[in-house]
């Protein structure tokens, strides 16, 4: 029996066609994209290893993956640490780990639901904040920005106290962090593939023009400051449990600030990642899958319950569907 791979998958398309095509050609393996039906409690899962590009959106996907995880597959990127991420605990994570990340502040939102009374249910808010001391901290210009988000939604630059409120006034229900901008010399996204040292890809960004910049030296930038990038990757992605992310850091005076490094399923599109770092991606994310199917790599073996879970208890397939 071949072991099987799943993906799911939105709009995306050369990334899981290439996926696929490479690893069906793997002896023993079958790789598909997964469909999913109704599930039941004691399910399952067809999946050897389910990669996940999608779930962020689709929230009935995250709770069947975290049920899969549960049934033993082994899920990229896995559900419970991608549920239990923000952007601030990352910078607060990062900080602790030795990694150079801009001043930040988080802050309580500005807009609440409809359900919460500002001067009844806000009890444990301090009102009004402490602005001069959070402006002190951070500096000016600075970056107020989502504490959860992305694809550049409402991410505002301000350069003083008139448009960090004006900023911070239309941010509505957003959690908001307020971030030191860093005037950087260059700037990259590092594609990191199975938390291992040599599937670190750092390529060069552009945030002006929005895009990649292709060098044909993998190894582009002064040795010691790619390595520097390159342990900043694994500390960031072995720390907060990712098999697959994009890391990105501004560079100034030559050390890198880690600016944006949780985004679960990084987007490895072709023609925005670029054809000659889209095929190395899509061939580590298929070596990656193929070790990890055929066990040499072992399933996640941390979870809480996976020595509590009774091995003789009888299991079921999905409810209907063709398999
Ligand atoms: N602290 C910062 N210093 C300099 N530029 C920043 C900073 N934070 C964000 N940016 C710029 O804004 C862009 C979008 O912000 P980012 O934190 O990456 O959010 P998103 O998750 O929406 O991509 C970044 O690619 C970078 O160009
Ligand atoms: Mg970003």
């Amino acid at each position: 029996m071949a072991e099987r791979i799943g993906i799911l998958v939105g709009w995306e398309q050369s990334m899981p066609q290439a996926f696929i095509e490479r690893c069906n050609k793997v002896p023993g393996i079958h790789a598909e994209i997964a469909k999913i039906g109704a599930t039941p409690e004691l399910f399952d899962s067809p999946y050897r290893v389910l990669v996940d590009r999608i779930s962020q959106e689709v929230k009935h996907y995250r709770f069947y993956l975290k049920a899969a995880a549960l049934a033993g597959t082994f899920v990229i990127n896995d559900p419970f640490w991608w549920s239990a991420d923000d952007k601030f605990f990352g910078f607060s994570l990062a900080a602790r780990l030795g990694v150079a990340v801009p001043r930040t502040a988080m802050l309580p939102q500005k807009d609440y639901i409809p359900a919460i009374v500002k001067d009844r249910s806000l009890r444990n808010l301090e009102f009004p904040l402490s602005w001069q001391a959070i402006v002190d901290y951070v500096g000016f210009p600075a970056v107020l920005k989502p504490a959860d988000g992305g694809g550049w939604k409402d991410v505002t630059i301000v350069r003083n106290a008139e448009e960090l409120m004006r900023a911070y006034d239309a941010s509505g229900l957003n959690v908001m962090t307020l971030q030191e901008f860093i005037d950087f010399d260059e700037y990259v996204r590092c594609i990191c593939i199975g938390r291992e040292r040599d599937k670190v890809l750092v390529i060069q960004y552009s945030p002006a023009r929005r895009c990649y910049i292709h060098h044909d030296k993998e190894k582009w930038l002064p040795a010691a400051l790619h390595d520097r990038i390159v342990d900043d990757c694994m500390k960031i992605n072995e720390s907060l449990g990712y098999d697959m992310n994009s890391v990105e850091f501004a560079i100034r005076d030559g050390v890198p600030y880690a600016i944006d490094f949780t985004n679960p399923a990084p987007d490895m599109h072709i023609d925005s990642i670029l054809p000659p770092y889209f095929e190395i991606c899509v061939d580590w994310m298929v070596d990656f899958c193929v070790k990890t199917a055929k066990g040499q790599r072992g399933t996640r073996d941390d979870y809480r319950w996976a020595k509590m879970i009774d091995p003789k208890i009888p299991l079921l397939g999905p409810l209907g569907g063709d398999r």
